[in-house]
């Protein structure tokens, strides 16, 4: 989609450059994340290719495995497809292309910053949430960015109708920022260690309901924003039930968030918050499976 300046130059209306970064990012991280995963498959069967080396170890090269396959493939995808289908479907160009820049070049920072930290052994020890406090500040800082120029783009968007997708991407980006937060509350006692401000079963409780939830929104309600889009454009046909799709987003939004309990069935947690957690796990089975 073109327009034309005062001297006549055809200029995008869209910011498709950073869609375009982000994309090229989304294949570059596929590539090491998933080659990570071979190697640590191969170890599986022949241990000795970690050549006795602590930094080509199992236990620390499965963290980089899946923070570069979640937050470095998936999130580059993430961010490059909701920054497309929030222009696309508002028809106006993104918030600000500064902020989005910076959101592009932060969460490389930050994807770099795991892929030196994780092999040498810096870790949190909270699954999908090992990096340590900086790195951790970095993300909360790109993603408050992120949400600025979402939900800023939504903001002044030219069509009154928020199309069903956005509320998807947006409902990612709050929740991740909130757990993100939350389960990464903690007390550094030096550049590269910190403890966790909950201590005993409660933080195990806080870190499954990240866990859970990191998959919830990060793996699901963002790339079902993603499939909203893009499924109908391919096919050239409207959504089957544009009511069912809101019901959907409805239901899977509520009920996700109880669910993390199911990470923790017979241990110290107290029962009613397993049996709760597994009955909204249950119920949760509709709306996941409804899409
Ligand atoms: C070439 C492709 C891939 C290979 C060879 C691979 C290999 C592996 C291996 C060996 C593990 C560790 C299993 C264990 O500790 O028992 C693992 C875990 C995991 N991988 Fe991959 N992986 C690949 C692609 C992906 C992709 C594309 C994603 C997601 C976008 C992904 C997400 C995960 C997750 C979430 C885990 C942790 C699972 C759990 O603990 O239950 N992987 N992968």
């Amino acid at each position: 989609m073109g327009t034309f300046d005062t001297a006549g130059k055809q200029v995008e209306v869209f910011n498709y450059g950073v869609v375009r970064q982000f994309s090229i990012a989304t294949i570059f991280w596929g590539v090491i994340g998933m080659a990570v995963g071979v190697l640590i498959a191969a170890q599986l069967i022949w241990p000795e290719l970690n050549f006795e080396t602590p930094w080509l170890s199992y236990g620390r090269l499965r963290p980089l495995h899946t923070n570069a396959v979640i937050f470095a493939f998936g999130g580059n995808a993430l961010f490059a497809t909701s920054y497309y289908v929030v222009q696309r479907t508002c028809q106006v160009r993104l918030f600000s292309d500064k902020l989005s820049a910076f959101t592009f070049w932060g969460w490389q920072l930050a994807l770099v910053g795991a892929v030196i930290t994780l092999p040498m052994g810096f870790t949190s020890t909270k699954e999908y949430a090992e990096l340590e406090w900086p790195i951790d500040i970095l993300i909360a800082l790109v993603w408050i960015v992120y949400a600025v120029v979402f939900f800023g783009t939504i903001a002044k968007r030219r069509v009154k109708h928020i199309y069903v997708a956005n509320w998807f991407f947006g409902s990612y980006i709050l929740t991740i920022a909130v757990l993100h937060i939350f389960n990464n509350l903690e007390m550094p006692v030096s550049w590269f260690k910190s403890y966790s401000i909950y201590s005993g079963v409660q933080d195990a409780m806080v870190q499954w309901w990240y866990g859970h939830n990191a998959v919830g929104f990060f793996l699901t309600t963002s790339f079902l924003g993603m499939m909203y889009y893009f499924v109908p454009k391919q096919a050239e046909r409207p959504i089957y039930s544009y009511r069912l799709s809101i019901v959907h987003f409805w239901a899977l939004a509520f009920t996700y968030m109880w669910a993390g309990p199911h990470h923790l069935l017979y241990t110290s947690l107290p029962d009613w918050t397993q049996s709760l957690g597994m009955a909204l796990s249950l119920i949760l089975l509709a709306p996941s499976w409804g899409a």
